[in-house]
């Protein structure tokens, strides 16, 4: 391709880009990121590690792909990023499903584009497996991996702790996993150390549980993971400015049953 035809091909992508709906808003250029509905850009510093070099990464329920890329900017070594490929395998409440898979049907929502779009742009080298968080293995990942991000996914799982215990198995020793995930205020306001979660699969479209900061530091330890450190607590920005309160919480694996 020539130069002009590269560049024009460029400028489409993110012509193509801008018009799309995204979930993420991700820098795509200088003074250019994707309309998003999260901005998760002022968190992502207080959140990871400032540098990454020559850590082989994975990011579980990429979407749009905002924390992958972001593991990518702190230089990791390789970085893959898991999600499904088809809405079949959603933990959807059974009964959504039917009204749920008829949406996305008439959406033409397609899993990945988004992030393929921006990967492109980006001139990123991140891997997207077709891998559910159930699934995941060494194997998937082309052996264990050293830091994991879990970003607002584990309230949409029926089993959550099933798969943190996936997780768990790609990560090498002395690995680190960052969960960074929707949790009840209210909840977190009871005085003693209760572990508690809402159930909340009859009254929303996709989300089985809204834990409390005790009920996530649980599901991490009833999965082998251990030392557990509060990276923050902070509402991300939306659209809607109807966003939920995220905690994010480091920890690492102690135990592997
Ligand atoms: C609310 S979005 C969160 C996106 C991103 N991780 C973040 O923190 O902003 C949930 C994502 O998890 C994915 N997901 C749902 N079930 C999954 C599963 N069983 N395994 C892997 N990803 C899953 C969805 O497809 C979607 O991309």
């Amino acid at each position: 391709m020539t130069g002009s035809a590269e560049t024009g091909s460029e400028a489409a992508a993110l012509a193509e880009a801008l018009g799309r709906d995204w979930y993420h808003t991700i820098d795509l250029a200088p003074g250019t990121a994707t309309p998003g509905y999260v901005d998760l850009r002022a968190n992502a510093p207080k959140v990871l590690p400032a540098d990454l070099s020559g850590k082989r990464a994975l990011d579980v329920g990429t979407f749009d792909g905002f924390w992958a890329f972001e593991l990518e900017r702190r230089g990791a070594a390789h970085v893959y990023a898991a999600d499904l490929d088809s809405h079949d395998e959603t933990d959807w409440p059974p009964p959504n499903r039917a009204r749920l898979a008829r949406e996305m049907e008439a959406a033409n929502a397609v899993p990945g584009e988004r992030f393929h779009l921006a990967h492109r742009i980006l001139g990123s080298r991140v891997e997207r497996i077709a891998c559910s968080i159930y699934d995941l293995e060494p194997g998937r990942v082309g052996g264990g991996v050293d830091y994991v991000v879990i970003g607002a996914l584990l309230l949409h799982l029926r089993d959550p702790v099933k798969g943190l215990e996936r997780v768990n198995s790609v990560l090498a020793d002395g690995g680190r996993l960052l969960i960074v995930e929707p949790f009840s205020p209210f909840l977190s306001l009871i005085p003693r150390r209760v572990a508690l979660a809402r159930l909340r699969a009859l009254e929303t479209n996709y989300t089985w549980w809204l834990p409390n900061i005790v009920g996530l530091g649980h599901l991490l330890r009833l999965a082998g993971f251990g030392e557990l450190q509060r990276r923050a607590i902070f509402r991300p920005r939306t659209r809607d400015g109807r966003g939920p309160w995220h905690v994010a919480i480091e920890a690492r694996v102690t135990a592997r049953y």
